[in-house]
């Protein structure tokens, strides 16, 4: 058994990661016949690791069932960026107990960033016997190896690596999609931002190096994928862990020049941002006009709280240069209830989101990740005040979100039709190039392509169109 240690996690050394090659891995058909079902939690930088685990899992033979009841496999690849997050899986694992207990054979396995944490593991060792399988973010390639174990022995097998992580290239990959793609540019953070948990999570920052990304994008425009999203918790940051002098800049205008029709990227920080973007942003027109910057807080008392290393003025002045982009959207991340945030400081918050007037904003209230220095932070906050703030908060996001999005009404924009909605399967959904999500009546052999859509209604989180005809 090997049991995450949170203070392993946290240590940083300068050594340079080490790259592991795993093309052309030797595998043994261990799940012929056999089905998996993948919940995923979180972030993009999940998903992307979901979309690895199905290709190694159907290397082994396993195909994908579609009910989560039916199959012979089922992981959770969680998330533990706040409490609620864990809550949820927590409630899903006790779910599993009764599929569990009406078929005895499946196994039932916990990845990703919740398997990092200490307090995590020893719940699910004293509470959840029924799980089969915990591994961490780290060793997710050994999943063959890990399934053979347990099918093995049939007891319980919990995986865990705390340490800095190294670069895994060559693992399969089963994309979701045909026309888009993720790609990791970078793993892990360095930044230890108080309250977050990321790098205890996810390891030290490392930066994939520039051949391996270039051929990663280069065979994906070669497959006619249309859009591709560069993964890193802060991408801004990429290359500063390489030897060389190739900066995230660099790769972008790189990348750019494949001609991709649409680029993008996510998530920015301020901290390591270069200016010399905007020109790149002028430049190259595939690079969408579209940047999430996090901003947290407005208030500088809170920002130093937090570690983010910018003042509000600074995020202000950086903003108002990327603006400058023509048709540039920019959204944000905002947390509310930070420890000892007073109502001063909030109100600095509500004075930048007046000023900057985001096209949209992802809202939390602070939680406490045990391990992070936050966590120990004096909190004499209520929770009331803290919901409070974020309802004050939302109301003034959601005005200048459907303020970005009424401006455009009865334009004709560019968007590229993903799939039919979930909600309704006589909609298809997709996004601008400004990261809008547009709903649209049309026939299901758009999806995939960039079509003109007419926008004749506009939501607050969504607009709703029809396809301009092409003559
Ligand atoms: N790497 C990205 C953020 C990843 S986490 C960045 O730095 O921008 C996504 C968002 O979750 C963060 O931007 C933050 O707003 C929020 N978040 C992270 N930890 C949190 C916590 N402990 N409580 C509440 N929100 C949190
Ligand atoms: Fe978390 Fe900060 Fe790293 Fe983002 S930059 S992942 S918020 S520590
Ligand atoms: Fe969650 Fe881990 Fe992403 S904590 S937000 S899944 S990096």
């Amino acid at each position: 058994m090997q049991k995450p240690n949170l203070t392993k996690a946290k240590k940083r050394t300068n050594e340079q990661s080490m790259i592991i090659d795993c093309f052309n891995r030797e595998i043994e058909k261990i799940g012929q016949n056999k089905t998996y079902f993948i919940k995923t939690y979180g972030c993009q930088m999940n998903e992307h690791d979901t979309e690895k685990m199905q290709a190694i899992l159907e290397n082994l033979g396993f195909s994908e069932a579609k009910i989560m009841e039916e199959a012979n496999l089922i992981l959770l690849n969680t998330c533990s960026i706040r409490e609620n997050a864990n809550n949820k899986v927590f409630g899903m694992v006790g779910r599993l107990k009764k599929i569990k207990e009406a078929n005895p054979n499946v196994i039932l396995g916990l990845c990703g960033c919740m398997a990092q944490e200490e307090v995590v593991v020893e719940k699910i060792l004293n509470t959840y016997p029924w799980l089969d399988l915990v591994f961490g973010t780290h060793n997710f390639s050994d999943l063959p190896k890990l399934l053979k174990t347990q099918m093995l022995n049939k007891e319980m097998l919990v995986e865990v690596y705390s340490k800095e992580g190294e670069i895994y290239e060559g693992l399969p990959v089963k994309r979701k999609y045909q026309h888009k793609a993720w790609v990791n540019i970078m793993y892990g953070c360095d930044k230890f931002c108080t309250y977050c948990i990321v790098p205890y999570t996810r390891g030290k920052q490392r930066s994939r190096l520039k051949k391996d990304i270039l051929n990663e994008v280069n065979d994906l425009k070669n497959k006619g994928v249309l859009e591709i999203t560069l993964l890193g918790q802060n991408v801004n940051a990429y290359g500063k862990d390489l030897k060389d002098d190739y900066a995230f800049i660099d790769l972008l205008t790189d990348i750019a020049k494949t001609n991709i029709p649409r680029i993008r990227f996510m998530t920015s920080h301020p901290w390591d941002f270069d200016e010399n973007m905007i020109d790149v942003f002028k430049k190259y027109s595939n690079l969408t006009p579209h940047i999430h910057l996090p901003i947290q807080s407005g208030s500088d008392r809170i920002l130093k709280l937090m570690g983010r290393n910018y003042t509000k003025e600074a995020y202000i002045n950086l903003y108002q240069k990327l603006k400058t982009i023509p048709n540039m959207h920019i959204s944000t991340d905002i947390i509310v209830g930070f420890p000892g945030e007073s109502d001063l400081d909030f109100q600095e918050t509500l004075a930048v989101v007046e000023k900057c007037q985001f096209d949209y904003a992802f809202t939390f209230i602070f939680s406490k990740r045990t391990g992070t220095p936050a966590a120990k932070m004096r909190d004499d906050v209520l929770f009331k005040t803290k919901q409070e703030r974020l309802q004050t908060l939302n109301r003034a996001i959601e005005k200048y979100c459907l303020k970005s999005n009424q401006k455009f009404l009865n334009q004709i924009i560019p968007v590229l039709i993903d799939d039919v909605s979930e909600k309704d399967k006589q909609v298809l959904t997709g996004y601008s190039n400004t990261m809008k999500r547009v709903n649209l009546k049309g026939d299901k052999k758009l999806i995939g392509q960039i079509v003109p859509v007419k926008i004749t209604e506009v939501k607050t989180w969504s607009l709703f169109g029809e396809v301009v005809e092409r003559n």
